[in-house]
């Protein structure tokens, strides 16, 4: 197993990188692949999405600070498979700190290599802007996916994106891939929504057909501290969206990688 490092990046905030990394990694986790979800946000968006008391939580910055092991700070969720490294305790003030110490030393890499034999998926998620912590992922990362939100803000800083993984490839990693532009937030019922989204389709190569609608779901899930396919009810188009982006997103791993790479079993579930 060499799990497919996966970064989700945008100079925009708030386009929905933190919703798309946690509901992908569901439907990743679904479809029986081990996958690490992987909070390297500052403001630890991943604990704040599921979980009020999450400064409770240990994670990353215990690892790198305090040497705690791996096997120790990473949460096995309720769901099989899915495994949770969050961000882990950190005061306001120590956020320069942190962002200085992982642009400009080795413990992202080192963190990953001693996880990469252990998942299938690990999907990083990262904070907005282009900064030490988003360039230091794209130096450790294997593929990126541009979280891109259907508005005009978010398409004019596109290029800027882009600008910082070419420079990623040529500089520090000519490994990285861009694994493709997916389009969130897309709203059917608003004209301008729907015209940058064709923007977008026409403008990019590697636009995910699997784009996210914008719903209330989504903020009913995260008031709730869930995944959007965790809300009770109907199976919605929501919830199916992150399978089918899931299924895209390993078509496009086989094509790049040249290989399966992947498993195509279920693994079996339990209810309770
Ligand atoms: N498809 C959607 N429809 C409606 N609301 C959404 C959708 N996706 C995300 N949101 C909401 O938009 C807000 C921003 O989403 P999210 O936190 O995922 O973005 P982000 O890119 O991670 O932000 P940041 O740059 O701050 O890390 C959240 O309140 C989230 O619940
Ligand atoms: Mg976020």
């Amino acid at each position: 197993m060499s799990a497919s490092i996966i970064s989700f990046i945008s100079a925009k905030g708030g386009t929905g990188k933190t919703t798309t990394a946690l509901n992908l990694a569901v439907a990743f986790a679904e479809k029986g692949l081990k996958t690490l979800l992987f909070d390297l946000d500052p403001m630890g968006s991943i604990g704040f999405s599921l979980a009020r008391n999450d400064r409770e939580w240990e994670g990353f910055v215990e690892h790198i600070l305090k040497k705690v092991p791996l096997e120790e700070v990473i949460i096995q969720t309720k769901l099989d498979n899915l495994y949770i490294l969050s961000r882990g305790r950190m005061a306001p003030v120590d956020v320069c700190s942190y962002e200085r110490l992982l642009f400009s030393s080795k413990v992202l890499s080192n963190t990953l290599y001693q996880l990469i034999n252990d998942y299938d998926m690990i999907l990083l998620d990262t904070p907005s802007g282009l900064g030490m912590v988003t360039t230091a992922a794209l130096d450790t990362s294997g593929f990126a996916v541009v979280a891109l939100q259907a508005e005009p803000l978010s398409l004019r800083s596109v290029s800027q994106t882009l600008a910082l993984l070419e420079r990623v490839q040529k500089t520090k990693n000519p490994n990285l891939k861009l694994l493709g532009l997916l389009p969130t937030m897309v709203d059917g019922g608003n004209p301008a929504s729907k015209s940058i989204y064709h923007t977008i389709v026409q403008s990019f190569e590697g636009v995910f057909e699997a784009y996210t609608p914008r719903s209330a779901l989504f903020l009913d899930a995260s008031e709730k501290g869930v995944p959007v396919s965790f809300l009770g009810g109907p199976r919605t188009p929501e919830m199916k969206r992150f399978s089918m982006l899931a299924s895209e997103i390993e078509a496009r791993l086989e094509e790049l990688k040249g290989t399966t790479g992947v498993q195509n079993e279920y693994s079996q579930r339990s209810l309770i």
